[in-house]
């Protein structure tokens, strides 16, 4: 069992520190023993980082309010639905999708998606070189959500801006003042709305075999979604479902090509393929924590917690916990348990988890299959992002066929 530290000082951790970009699992570990839970250096806010707290958190949403759309300011007009709302609404809303991202919908996905991901490689594979996200990491998603949705895949370049208006407003805007970015995304939140309510109109009038028309249809005991309701679903999926698989392939592929040994492994056996995929969610954790809001007064790890406050749950600390992971730090694709915490816990865990195991799969045996020996480009180092982990820049090079 381990002691929280008492030191008040030794329990900030500032989850902004460059070190934490670099290699967040030393922090996280280092947390693990000084501060199991800490408090956020910059907004104060408490910190939680032990898996046991992490998911029991998760799971009591009663306590952990997930109700906050005010405070996060993502230039939304309503909750995102399902998850800015707590059960049994939320629960409502799963029952409703869950369905069209099981297991088997998203199976059937799969042929499309390697086609996707094999013209995309097409177009650098002979040149022994490429730019990681841009070429591959941002389009796949993007294409393969368009063609989920039933959506225009010309639309691609207007739905990155779109979701970029939301996500990194300041790459529009030029600015850093926080003022001008939460107007530029209010203003990118309108145009999503607008697309969407386009689309919606369009599959009630005729409707087609896909998820814009199975929304515009679905009922929750015998009621049919409002309008309102439609759009706060696409809004989130957008949101959700695209930076998160980009991030994860970035990192996934940055990990690979500074660990050449266990690159060749997973050539040589591509069936350990989907253990690395769970492996390397766990090590890198992309979504590196999701905040609630504190219901009641409490006190946790010798922090004293009030009603109203922020609380950050580190999963990707809770993945590197010793007490839940045999060996923690070292990465095992062939790890036997692994009940990582990477697309969440509790009633919120992840919607499309099925969708983004296949896309990461499939694009990690096309990719490899093709192209199995790359490096960063010399000279160049890969830089990570804090919050939501990714790999700002990834020039990659590779002997050309
Ligand atoms: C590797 C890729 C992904 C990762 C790491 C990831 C991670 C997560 C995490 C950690 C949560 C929990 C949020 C919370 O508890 O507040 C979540 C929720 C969610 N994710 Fe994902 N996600 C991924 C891909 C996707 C994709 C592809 C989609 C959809 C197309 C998606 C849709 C959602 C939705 C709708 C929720 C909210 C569920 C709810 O609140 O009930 N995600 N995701």
């Amino acid at each position: 069992m381990r002691a929280p530290n008492p030191d008040p000082e030794t329990r900030k951790v500032n989850l902004f520190d460059p070190e934490v970009a670099r290699c967040p699992q030393a922090v996280y570990t280092r947390m693990h023993t000084q501060c199991p839970v800490a408090r956020a250096s910059l907004t104060n806010s408490p910190v939680m980082s032990r898996y046991e707290d992490v998911i029991q958190a998760l799971r009591n949403p009663a306590l952990f309010s997930s109700e906050m759309e005010l405070q996060m300011a993502l230039g939304t007009e309503r909750p995102m639905i399902p998850q800015q709302l707590d059960p049994p609404l939320q629960t409502r809303y799963r029952k409703l999708l869950d369905p069209h991202f099981s297991r088997r919908k998203m199976a059937a996905l799969e042929p499309d998606m390697r086609r996707y991901a094999n013209e995309l490689i097409d177009r650098f594979v002979e040149n022994g070189a490429c730019d990681f996200d841009p070429d591959f990491a941002i389009p796949l998603p993007c294409t393969v959500f368009l063609r989920l949705a039933g959506l225009p895949l010309e639309d691609l370049d207007l739905f990155l801006e779109l979701k970029n208006g939301i996500i990194r407003p300041h790459l529009k805007t030029k600015s850093i003042d926080l003022e001008v970015n939460k107007n530029a995304r209010v203003e990118s939140g309108r145009q999503i709305y607008a697309y969407f309510e386009r689309v919606v109109e369009d599959r009630t009038l005729q409707p087609r075999d896909d998820l814009m028309t199975q929304l515009v249809h679905a009922e929750i005991d015998g009621e049919k979604l409002s309008r309102n309701d439609i759009l706060d679903i696409c809004f989130l999926l957008l949101l959700a479902g695209l930076d998160t698989i980009t991030a994860t392939l970035g990192c996934n592929i940055a990990y690979l090509a500074a660990n050449p040994q266990q690159r060749r492994r997973l050539v040589a056996k591509p069936e350990l393929i989907p253990n690395a995929v769970e492996e390397l969610l766990r090590w890198e954790t992309p979504v590196t924590g999701v905040p609630r809001l504190a219901r009641e007064d409490f006190s946790i790890g010798g922090i004293d917690v009030k009603a109203g406050e922020l609380v950050t749950l580190l999963l990707g600390a809770a993945d590197v916990d010793a007490d839940e992971f045999d060996e923690a730090t070292r990465v095992d694709f062939e790890r036997a348990r692994n009940r990582h915490l990477a697309f969440g816990g509790g009633p919120h865990r992840c919607l499309g988890s099925h969708l983004a195991r296949m896309e990461l799969r499939v694009a990690m045996e096309e990719w490899h299959k093709r192209i199995p020996e790359y490096a960063v480009a010399p000279g160049r180092q890969p830089r990570y992002s804090p919050g939501i982990r990714e790999v700002l820049e990834l020039p990659l090079v590779w002997p050309a066929p």
